[in-house]
């Protein structure tokens, strides 16, 4: 199938590239020349496991091209918008005007019978009102909304085997379409939910409000535990076996971030309050208050690690992306607790496997480190906050060695806590004895 991509960031440029790695003729469209000039030579704009081998794959053999021309969309059959619905400055909801003006610009484009699909997330209501202006102008085309549920770090495996598939459609030729667009996935027997447009809507939207809970409520469950000498740790693994719990997403720490979850709770809740709904997702702001303590209770633990004060300590931040295999620095926690440290007047050096780059760009006054080892050196204390790999796989015995004092905040709870101890360490987590 001719397809486009409207918009080349974390979402479009995985979902052109998986579309043409299934096999579909794509072109990628963005506003951003740089950003198009270096996927067109196959390079992916950030870091994500897996894409930069179909990129290069699918431009080599030219299924996939990029341009910053709408018109080089005219003659898809289907044209997926996934562009940005970042917070709105001052408010804490969406902004709609990249999906506003993307879907302007390409009306002019649409061939007759072509399908748009909306893949960004948006306030519920947003479809219908895209559809009745598809209407007005371009009455040959139609509209789908078919949300993405895409984990960034595992971004190609889950857009290219979805757990589910969710179409919010008018008709069913809408669903036909998206069933050849997905028909490896369909064959192979994925969930399929076929529903209007306010209901897929609202399925991201709810799907985002519930994993942000879980976290929260574990996290809320590891300030009780602080508080009482229990082990959350052990408390989550007891609930998780319970099926209608599930372990999943319950690992306390320092909190979730990234591009979406934070801003997609607080547009929620921002749409729920224009509907007159606002009472409904009021527990969403206690979601969002109870993840943004997390990060002062990191910090609060590092203050209380070096006997209350961290102004000229020397502190080794671990991790600054807002989860480990990926390089988004987007509302990081860990980025967080670093400027909150610094600000404190503690000598901070963080380090990270990919997000460095992007880290400097936002706080160029911290001192970064692509060395895990020259970062070490010399710490008076270790912060983990985001659980890469190699600091989960850290010795504690030669990280003894190269730190000036043996203390650690394991903002993640991954460490083997007795193992560190028993290297002399002195070791503090969220909700852990
Ligand atoms: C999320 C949703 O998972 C995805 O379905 C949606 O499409 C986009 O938003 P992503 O932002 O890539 O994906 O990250 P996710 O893996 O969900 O993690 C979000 C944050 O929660 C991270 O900061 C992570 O560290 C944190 N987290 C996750 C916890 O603190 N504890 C957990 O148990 C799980």
């Amino acid at each position: 199938m001719r397809i486009s991509v409207i918009g080349c960031g974390y979402l479009g440029a995985v979902h052109a590239s998986a579309m043409a790695e299934l096999g579909h003729e794509v072109v990628g469209i963005d506003i951003d020349e740089r950003r198009i000039a270096a996927l067109a030579k196959g390079r992916p704009p950030f870091f994500e496991p897996g894409l930069h081998e179909i990129l290069t794959s699918a431009t080599a053999t030219g299924r996939l091209r990029f341009s910053t021309d709408m018109a080089d969309a005219a003659g898809a059959e289907v044209h997926f918008l996934a562009v940005g619905t970042p917070q709105a400055a001052g408010t804490t909801a969406a902004d709609l005007r990249y999906v506003d003006a993307a879907f302007e610009s390409l009306l002019p484009h649409l061939a007759d019978g072509a399908l748009v699909v909306g893949k960004s997330t948006v306030p519920v209501g947003t479809a219908a009102r895209l559809a009745a202006r598809l209407t007005e102008v371009a009455p040959h085309a139609s509209l789908a909304w078919n949300p993405e549920f895409l984990r960034e770090g595992f971004a190609v495996k889950d857009t290219l085997a979805p757990d589910r598939l969710v179409y919010g459609v008018a008709d069913d030729h809408a669903a036909s379409v998206l069933d050849r667009v997905y028909r490896a996935a369909v064959e192979a027997g994925t969930p399929r939910v076929v529903t209007d447009y306010a209901t897929a809507e609202l399925v991201k939207a709810a799907a985002n409000a519930f994993l942000a809970t879980k976290i929260s409520f574990i996290n809320a469950m590891s300030e009780l535990a602080d508080a009482t000498g229990a082990d959350v740790t052990a408390l989550a693994d007891a609930i998780g076996h319970d099926a209608r719990i599930g372990r999943r997403f319950l690992n306390a720490g320092v909190g979730f971030g990234g591009g979406c979850l934070p801003k997609d709770i607080r547009a929620f809740t921002a749409r729920a309050e224009e509907l007159g709904r606002g009472d409904s997702l009021a527990f969403l702001r206690e979601v969002d208050a109870i993840n943004m303590r997390q990060r002062q209770r990191v910090v609060d633990l590092a203050v209380a690690a070096l006997g209350g004060s961290v102004h000229r300590k020397r502190i080794t931040v671990l991790g600054v992306t807002f989860k480990p295999e990926s390089d988004d620095v987007r509302d990081s926690p860990a980025l967080d607790v670093a400027v909150h440290l610094k600000g404190l007047g503690a000598e901070v050096v963080a380090t990270d496997p990919e997000g460095i780059e992007n880290a400097r760009l936002r706080h160029p006054q911290l001192d970064y480190t692509s060395s895990t080892q020259e970062a070490l050196r010399g710490a008076e204390l270790v912060v983990l906050v985001t659980e890469w790999r190699e600091y989960r796989a850290l010795d504690p015995v030669a990280t003894g060695r190269l730190v000036a004092e043996r203390r650690i905040i394991d903002g993640r709870n991954v460490l083997d806590a007795a193992a560190w101890r028993a290297a002399g360490w002195q070791v503090r987590g969220l909700g852990r004895p």
